[in-house]
């Protein structure tokens, strides 16, 4: 049965309220933990509970700079729709971004695995670590059934990379379960996902999926499915240096 006050169904229900009761023990052992805000679906569930529940954890997203406009759409009616909560966005050093483009063209990332990933680590993995710097823990919207790479994914991980706590509340969340939370409390949503992109990076870089397509094979997708992550979640980084 549906609970009344929220019209969330049993299973859901007891996901949330594990999930918000999460939350509050990082908030309270972790501190200062940040949570890294993508603004893709389950990202906007995670804003809404901190946001909702005034839980003591501050919010940051990386600009990349190659962002759809959907996306900085959303990250404008986040700011409006959660004033208490401000997203603290990172850019890239322009520096390494004016090396990488003369070096490799300014979508030099379609020539080979290794120039897409160097382009991740300077648009992402570097801002990324000044994100986390001096934090105890950080919080992501991972789920473990986005991609054969997250199955193994704890609720509660070391991020030996950072050298700090990584958590992910939505880990066994459905994607049905993040949109009913979505449609039930009213939150803003990249409109992206409404043209068949479940999963949303920056925009040279992502593209819809078809019917019955994994949910993230608009993800770089050009290349095989186990290369398909920027390096944001890896344990062990294997970049080459920027030449
Ligand atoms: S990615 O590694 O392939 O880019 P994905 O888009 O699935 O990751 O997002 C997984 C989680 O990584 C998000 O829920 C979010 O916590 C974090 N993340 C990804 N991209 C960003 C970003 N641009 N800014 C902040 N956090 C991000
Ligand atoms: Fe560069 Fe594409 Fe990675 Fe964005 S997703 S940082 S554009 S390679």
């Amino acid at each position: 049965m549906e609970n009344p006050d929220t019209g969330l169904n049993p299973a859901l229900q007891t996901k949330l309220t594990h999930s918000l009761a999460l939350l509050q023990h990082i908030a309270k052992e972790f501190s200062p933990a940040v949570f890294a805000n993508s603004l893709g679906v389950e990202d906007m569930v995670l804003t809404d509970l901190i946001a909702r529940h005034h839980i003591a954890i501050d919010i940051f997203s990386l600009d990349t700079g190659r962002l759809p406009n959907e996306t900085y759409t959303l990250m404008q009616q986040a700011a409006e729709a959660y004033p208490a909560k401000p997203i603290k966005v990172f850019f890239p050093q322009a520096e390494a971004v004016e090396t990488y483009v003369n070096t490799h063209g300014i979508n030099g990332f379609y020539g080979s695995v290794d120039a897409r990933k160097t382009c991740c680590h300077i648009r992402k993995l570097e801002p990324l670590a000044r994100a986390l710097a001096g934090k105890q823990a950080w919080i992501t919207g991972l789920r473990s059934e986005q991609s054969t790479t997250r199955t193994t994914m704890q609720e509660q991980e070391w991020d030996a990379t950072n050298g700090l706590q990584k958590f992910n509340p939505l880990l066994v969340w459905t994607e049905k379960e993040v949109w009913a939370y979505i449609k039930t409390y009213q939150v803003p949503y990249n409109a992206l996902h409404d043209q068949h992109y479940p999963s949303i990076g920056c925009a040279p870089c992502t593209r819809a999926i078809a019917v019955g397509e994994d949910i993230r094979a608009g993800r770089w997708w050009w290349e095989s499915p186990e290369n398909k992550e920027c390096g944001l979640h890896a344990k062990v980084s294997s970049l080459k240096p920027i030449k």
